[in-house]
């Protein structure tokens, strides 16, 4: 008869690492590649888009901050500003977005060219949008019941969109012992958590949260969201969760609004993935690894119906090739309404990007920052191709004299000609410095029109 054999104990491996720095971090390229991401704002505040019961929100406010707007209609009776938890709990009845459809919305996503999405699986109030055991603030209460994020992400799966969600983990309006905005002043302050109330927050509803999203989901990106020296995102905590996701999920990256950007975590950045920079900041020289800006279409992220301030296609584009000069991406934001459809100012933007992409998308995908000067006229971004090196001339206008001059650069190019229309710059050396005279023509685009440059080796 078989002895039952004792259950050897796990030695641990002598001097084996400690703590987050020792785990494996993920590859980031896909990101890079990607360049051209799609933040998705969406959840309870979209219903009242920038407007409560008559009382409006200012049109440059963000409108998914509407329950803690300053000098709106009553101060909260839980000792905050804004509307007390109860009134804003309203809008739970009222959340039937029956316009949703995840399948139209990544359609329009494929079409305007987006790789990645990155939709508000819990913002700032706290209302979760997916069937969340861990906390019942979710679309299960409302009358829609239906999960948001599964839909999305089947849809992000049928159109080969990587998957990305942000998750507000240190700012909870909604669950008991979340942080609340630390800069309502001077009276009544928000009634902060104690560290205590903190902890059961951040062990029974952060941890297991972002448990049900990697189990449920398998996102490719967590984008949380912090924008301060928070006192709650202590070091311990950030190692806590930075370590679940590398341990339940290896290749997911992680963005350093986490709280490492603002110095709460010793390691700072170098213990993340990439950096998110803050709301629309364009930075003007290139940063280390992987970085992206989030830009918003109008002032706000989540719906503001009295905010007029769309910016115009030209200038997105242009912010993407930009951020692509200098080896960065961009998050273009959109808010869809209430109902669940996207505004109409939205899909147009999307659409005519996307028809510049169809165009142009191979100067920004893989592609990435040249060895030259930021020109008056454009900017410059290049890649490695199987037959050499391709550079991309991005013209914002026409250059004076026609005439694009490549400093230093006496590599004579096996052609140049614009991506839209195939018709060919004229090349000569002079002075050490390339010159490319482009044809006696309108540029292609009054947007941006890209010239491609092909060269034997890398410049
Ligand atoms: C800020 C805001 C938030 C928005 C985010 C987008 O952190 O608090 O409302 O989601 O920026 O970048």
């Amino acid at each position: 008869m078989a002895l039952a054999q004792p259950t050897p104990t796990p030695q641990p491996t002598a001097e084996a690492p400690k703590g987050v720095t020792a785990l494996a971090k993920p590859d980031t390229k896909w990101f890079q590649d990607d360049r051209f991401g799609m933040f998705i704002h969406f959840g309870l505040y979209s219903i009242p888009a920038g407007e409560w019961k008559g009382v409006k929100m200012g049109r440059n406010s963000y409108a998914e901050w509407i329950r803690m707007q300053q000098g709106f209609p009553n101060y909260n009776s839980e000792g905050g500003v804004g509307l007390p938890r109860k009134e804003y709990d309203e809008l739970l009845e009222q959340f039937n977005p029956q316009g949703f459809n995840a399948d139209e919305w990544m359609r329009l996503a494929k079409e305007a060219g987006v790789k990645y999405i990155v939709v508000t699986a819990k913002h700032h109030d706290g209302f979760a949008l997916w069937p969340s055991k861990a906390s019942s603030y979710n679309v299960m209460a409302t009358p829609f019941k239906r999960d948001i994020i599964g839909e999305l992400a089947a849809a992000c799966k049928k159109y080969d969109i990587n998957l990305g969600l942000y998750y507000s983990h240190w700012l909870d309006w909604g669950n008991p012992g979340g942080g609340m905005p630390p800069f309502h002043k001077p009276d009544p302050e928000p009634k902060q958590p104690t560290q205590e109330e903190y902890e059961q927050y951040w062990q029974q509803t952060v941890i297991p949260q972002v448990t049900e999203l990697i189990e449920a989901y398998h996102p490719k990106l967590f984008w949380f969201d912090n924008f301060g020296r928070s006192p709650y995102l202590t070091e311990k905590r950030l190692d806590q969760l930075i370590t679940l996701v590398r341990e339940k999920s290896p290749g997911t990256l992680i963005n350093s609004r986490i709280g490492t950007q603002h110095g709460n975590h010793s390691k700072g950045n170098a213990i993340v993935d990439y950096i998110s920079s803050d709301d629309n900041h364009f930075p003007t020289s290139p940063l280390e690894g992987a970085w992206e800006t989030s830009a918003t279409m109008q002032g706000s992220w989540g719906y503001h119906k009295l905010d007029g301030n769309w910016k115009p296609v030209g200038q997105l584009i242009r912010h993407l090739v930009d951020n692509t000069s200098l080896g960065g991406n961009i998050q273009l934001n959109i808010g869809p309404m209430g109902d669940g459809r996207i505004p109409a100012p939205s899909v147009r933007r999307l659409k005519e990007i996307g028809s510049w992409m169809a165009v142009n998308g191979e100067s920004i995908y893989g592609a990435g920052p040249v060895p030259l000067p930021a020109p008056a006229w454009g900017r410059f971004t290049g890649k490695k191709t199987p037959e050499g090196y391709r550079l991309y001339a991005h013209l914002y206008r026409m250059p004076d004299g026609r005439r694009i001059v490549l400093p230093g650069v006496t590599q004579k190019p096996r052609k140049a000609q614009y991506l839209e229309t195939g018709f060919a710059a004229e090349s000569e050396i002079i002075d050490g410095n390339l010159n490319l005279i482009l044809p006696p023509a309108n540029l292609p685009d009054d947007r941006v029109s890209v010239l491609a440059v092909d060269f034997e080796k890398p410049l």
